[in-house]
């Protein structure tokens, strides 16, 4: 290993800044293979501070000259390194002035200023900006930006940056400047800039106070059809969030600009919001109904951080779930308005389960608000952003919407303009409720995933629950203090009527609480054990526990599959009631791990859910929830679920499972099938994207009852007919997965699918996808995709879409006895880190879990990290991933 071994940082180490930068004044020469960076700062001493000196970050940067209020300094009069430039003796003010010289076209780890395509833009969180010039490159630093932007006319006709225009002038030889001018003060993270031939589509927003707000999304030329979906969904997002959070957009033009090359989902920076075609780009024929649902959440998303994340940002980066945690709540709350809740809440939490509980359970594991890192962009996480997410939500459940949104508003009032901590954003919320939130700010300090286990009792009309609450060690972690969490609890009748009704009287109970028109209790748990009784019941109920998710634990419960089969029937909870038959699910996969096929009730039960998808009244609501109920959990999820993943086992015991649904009930999936053919043109809307959930479902299983040239024409006409990608992509991956079809056929289908579509980088990055994810693909079929003439190493879409895909959906595959899966991904990684650290590191994840495999894999996964970490000169990403990962435990 080499001698620099990166070091962390942490949050007990922050201390505000000597100087802080009031006034940046940034000019940017783009010319062919490098751009010239002027950056002129006003600084100013702390007040109080006694500091004079300035610490500057840099990074890949070639320095031209540094001058003090005017004067050129000599080479003797600063100090530059590999990260940093410093100045010494700096006056109480001061103007400083940086030239630097970056080479965009050489860029390919997508921090700084970078090329995609033939246009630039940036990506400067989370410190990405020391890569465009020196600069206190910290949240906490917040300027007034003024960017210039010199660039030829005929190539770059468009130059961005945030804030509003405010010149445009021809500079000579073909040449134009342009001067952007951002009123509202900003840490650097949020700076962005694009220079490109693009199109531009138009619309406007009338704020409620009636301010109107030019809106643009821009793309290349040829994608630019493809963005009236995100324009509509932006224009809902505002609304929304001037309706539901009081939030008003603050400056006159809001851009969005559509990047093929793009670490991420998409970037708040100020005014210009930058996103990777995935997430913006969506028409009937290139974005699948998940695609569209993803492209409305995440422009919400981006634009939802102007009020959470811009006008209130985070003082330093362990407090990124401020913004992160906050944002994501939002986001999942429009989605739950414009669409429908319990179905929005399934898959939310379906994915927390199978993305987050792992991570909670591994090597990587840390708090929403960590306390160190080596690499920050490492905790980008699900546990920052969903777990993050469920912190925010269990505030709302604690404190009721009403009193949330008072404590929103006071946050926002109070911290305007300000950056901030999670420890702020509490306290906004405790100053309007007289609950105590001490105990509560440990969801933020405590990682690991708590556990409750509940047992029921029933006495004379008494109902009691005691629940005990526990949480494993984690990393550093080794005890932990109990939690305070709400538990929603439903009891239902024999009926399956709510029994509570705001009518139940537990008055007498300081832990229960029932709010006027709830049908569920609401218990404090605080203690490790805590039990209620609830008494003058008239018969003894089936319990409703958790209802809704109402705080991230996993639940052990033993009861009865009768009871959780009536559950899953009978809840008015539409979340509960998956959340009864993923628990039924799990178990029965669990048993049938040694052989055999699955229970008949079980089988029973699933087929109970195709009749009323048939039956003619059905709502587009009933339709997405029965197609959740019918969907067999993943691997992903039951990974997480289960104790003991033994691979083979469990992926024979899911295909027995589906198989045996599939055979039991085909002639209800024939019906199914037919009876949700589409009517109309496609439309992304709730009533054609709930038939297709459904038909497609019915397809899936189908795929597996029929075979030869039935299954062929059955596939082959599903695909022919389609008018939409939804309906196509259905068909491909039953293709791509399916035994019981020739080879000619398979490879024409999937051949003829990229001939069609190949224009269209976002339908090959799924045309990747299906592939990598087929239990019919080994490492060997995903090398030779690799040399396919579409395939870009160094695209992010495209090694999301392959290597992405291949780790973490294709368990069989990826985790072959061979050990060719780890080899194949620690080949990628080694290569990627040198271009591409971030996605390096990301792409490890799937090894990180090697703890919970069999000693021979076990065995294999280490080797395959030892490879990696006994590189020389890794980035500090893949060398924090890997050494944490194999880490032994303290
Ligand atoms: N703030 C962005 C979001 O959540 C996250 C993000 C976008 C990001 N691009 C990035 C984080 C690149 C790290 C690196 O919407
Ligand atoms: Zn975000």
């Amino acid at each position: 290993m080499s001698s620099n071994v990166p070091q962390p940082v942490f949050l007990r180490d922050y201390e505000p800044p000597s100087y802080r930068t009031l006034d940046t004044r940034l000019s940017f020469d783009v010319r062919d293979g490098y751009t010239r960076v002027e950056s002129q700062l006003s600084v100013e001493r702390r007040a109080g501070g006694t500091d004079t000196v300035l610490r500057l970050d840099g990074q890949n940067l070639e320095l031209l000259s540094v001058a003090l209020d005017g004067r050129l300094l000599g080479g003797n009069e600063f100090v530059v390194d590999a990260e940093s430039l410093t100045l010494f003796d700096l006056p109480e003010r001061c103007e400083i002035t940086i030239v630097t010289r970056i080479e965009p076209e050489k860029n390919t780890a997508l921090e700084g200023l970078y090329k995609s395509g033939s246009m630039y833009c940036t990506q400067c969180e989370a410190e990405g900006f020391r890569r465009i010039t020196y600069y206190q490159d910290r949240p906490d630093v917040l300027a007034r930006f003024t960017t210039t932007l010199e660039a030829d006319a005929s190539l770059y006709p468009v130059l961005l940056a945030n804030g509003n225009p405010i010149s445009d002038v021809p500079a000579g030889e073909g040449r134009r400047r342009v001067t952007w001018e951002d009123p509202f003060p900003k840490p650097s993270y949020l700076f962005a800039l694009v220079a490109g031939d693009l199109a531009v589509m138009e619309d406007e927003f009338v704020t409620a106070s009636g301010r109107r707000v030019a809106l643009r999304i821009f793309s290349e030329p040829q994608n630019i059809g493809q963005c009236g979906y995100a324009m509509e969904a932006l224009k809902r997002a505002m609304r929304w969030d001037e309706e539901t959070f009081g939030r008003e957009y603050d400056l006159d033009i809001l851009m969005i600009v559509a990047v093929e090359d793009f670490n991420m989902g998409a970037m708040e920076n100020k005014g210009l919001n930058i996103f990777n075609t995935k997430c913006v780009l969506a028409s009937p024929d290139t974005a699948t109904d998940a695609a569209h649902l993803r492209v409305e959440s995440v422009v919400a998303h981006e634009y939802f951080h102007n009020w959470s994340g811009n006008r209130v940002t985070c003082r330093d980066w362990f407090q990124l779930s401020l913004k992160e945690g906050f944002t994501v709540f939002r986001d999942e709350e429009f989605s739950s308005d414009m669409n429908f809740r319990a179905v929005k809440r399934i898959e939310d939490v379906n994915f927390l389960r199978s993305s987050q509980f792992p991570e909670d359970a591994g090597p990587m594991a840390h708090p929403v608000r960590p306390d160190s890192y080596i690499e920050i962009s490492n905790f980008y996480t699900t546990t920052v952003y969903e777990k993050g997410s469920e912190v925010v939500r269990m505030l709302r459940t604690l404190l009721g919407e009403e009193r949330f949104r008072r404590g929103s508003d006071l946050f926002f009032d109070r911290y305007d303009g300000c950056a901030v901590t999670t420890d702020d954003f509490l306290g906004a919320m405790a100053d309007v409720t007289a609950l105590d939130l001490k105990q509560f700010r440990r969801w933020y300090e405590q990682a690991g995933t708590p556990r409750l286990q509940v047992e029921e009792g029933w006495h004379e009309g008494e109902l009691n629950l005691r629940i005990r609450q526990s949480c494993p060690p984690t990393p550093g972690q080794g005890s932990k203090k109990p939690f305070h969490l709400p538990v929603l609890i439903g009891l239902l009748d024999g009926a399956g009527r709510d029994l509570v009704d705001g009518g139940l009287d537990c008055s007498s109970d300081a832990q229960v609480d029932v709010r006027e028109g709830d049908r569920s209790l609401l218990v404090h748990v605080r203690d490790e054990i805590t039990e209620i009784r609830i008494p003058g019941l008239p018969g003894r109920p089936a319990v409703s526990f958790l209802r809704g998710f109402s705080a991230p634990v996993r639940v052990e419960y033993p009861r009865d599959p009768e009871t959780l089969a009536f559950l899953a029937l009978h809840d008015s909870d539409g979340f509960a009631r998956w959340d009864a038959l993923q628990t039924l699910v799990v178990r029965e996969i669990d048993a049938m791990r040694s052989g055999g096929e699955p229970a008949a009730e079980l089988v029973a039960l699933l087929g109970n859910f195709i009749d009323p998808a048939l039956a003619g009244g059905a709502s587009a609501e009933q339709r997405f929830l029965l197609s959740e109920l019918l969907h067999v959990a993943d691997e992903g999820y039951l990974f997480q679920a289960l104790d003991d993943f033994e691979v083979e086992a469990v992926c024979d015991a899911r295909d027995r499972l589906v198989v045996s649904v599939a055979a039991n009930h085909a002639e209800r999936w024939r019906a199914l099938y037919e009876a949700n053919a589409a009517s109309g043109a496609y439309a992304p809307e709730p009533d054609g994207m709930s038939r297709r959930a459904l038909r497609n479902t019915a397809l899936g299983y189908l795929a597996r009852v029929e075979t030869g040239s039935a299954l062929e024409s059955l596939l082959e006409d599903h695909y022919r007919s389609a008018d939409n990608l939804t309906d196509r992509s259905a068909a491909l991956r039953a293709v791509a997965d399916v035994d019981g079809l020739s080879d000619s056929f398979r490879s024409e289908m999937l051949d003829e699918f990229h001939r069609r579509w190949r224009a269209h980088a976002l339908i090959v990055d799924l045309w990747f996808s299906v592939q990598a994810s087929s239990p019919r693909s080994s490492a060997g079929t995903i090398r030779e995709l690799e040399s396919h003439p579409d395939f870009d190493g160094l695209n992010p879409n495209k090694l999301r879409a392959l290597h992405g895909a291949f780790g973490q959906m294709n368990h069989r595959n990826f985790h072959a006895q061979d050990g060719s899966g780890y080899d194949l991904l620690a080949d990628r990684v080694l290569e990627l880190d040198r271009n591409n650290p971030q996605i390096a590191a990301r792409l490890l994840t799937p090894l990180t879990r090697w703890r919970r495999y069999d000693t021979h894999r076990q065995a294999l996964m280490t080797a395959a990290l030892r490879r990696i970490e006994d590189q020389d000169g890794l980035s500090k990403d893949v060398f924090e991933v890997v050494t944490k990962t194999l880490a032994t435990e303290d």
